[in-house]
């Protein structure tokens, strides 16, 4: 069912942790599964130096969210920003459709992480637009909807 690059990123994630003083942090939930991904980014001079993540939930979520933060690495941020869940899923080598929405958390958390970031500095990242749920309590309310 999963690639083999999914079970690599699965079984062996890089970047797992935090970043202690990071420049911006997104924390995103995915309502139907309850799955929670957190996303740090240390920025610099419009780089994204260093990244790391914290996912509660499916391998998916975890393979997504490590291959993510691999990609993201030493891009600036309008690059950073065209990493979209497509391009994390085919960089797995794809993933069962039925886990597809698992890797829009990554992206998600990614854009919420960038907003916080432009939040803090009072900046405007072109095409960016605010996170739908980016508090962890939105999301307990969004699972309860569901
Ligand atoms: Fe929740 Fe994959 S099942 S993110």
């Amino acid at each position: 069912m999963y690639s083999q690059k999914v079970m690599e990123c699965f079984m062996n994630p890089q970047n797992v942790g935090e970043i202690e003083n990071a420049d911006g942090v997104g924390t995103v939930g995915n309502p139907k599964c309850g799955d929670i991904m957190k996303i740090y980014l240390q920025i610099e001079d419009n780089i994204i130096r260093d990244a790391k993540f914290k996912t509660f939930g499916c391998g998916a979520a975890i393979a997504t969210s490590a291959m993510l933060t691999q990609m993201i690495k030493g891009k600036s941020i309008e690059e950073a920003m065209k990493v979209t869940n497509k391009a994390v899923a085919d960089a797995l080598d794809g993933l069962p459709p039925v886990k597809m929405h698992c890797s829009c958390l990554a992206e998600e958390a990614l854009k919420a992480a960038l907003w916080n970031y432009a939040e803090r500095n009072g900046i405007t990242i072109e095409g960016l637009t605010p996170p739908a749920n980016h508090h962890e309590e939105d999301h307990a309310a969004a699972a309860e909807e569901n």
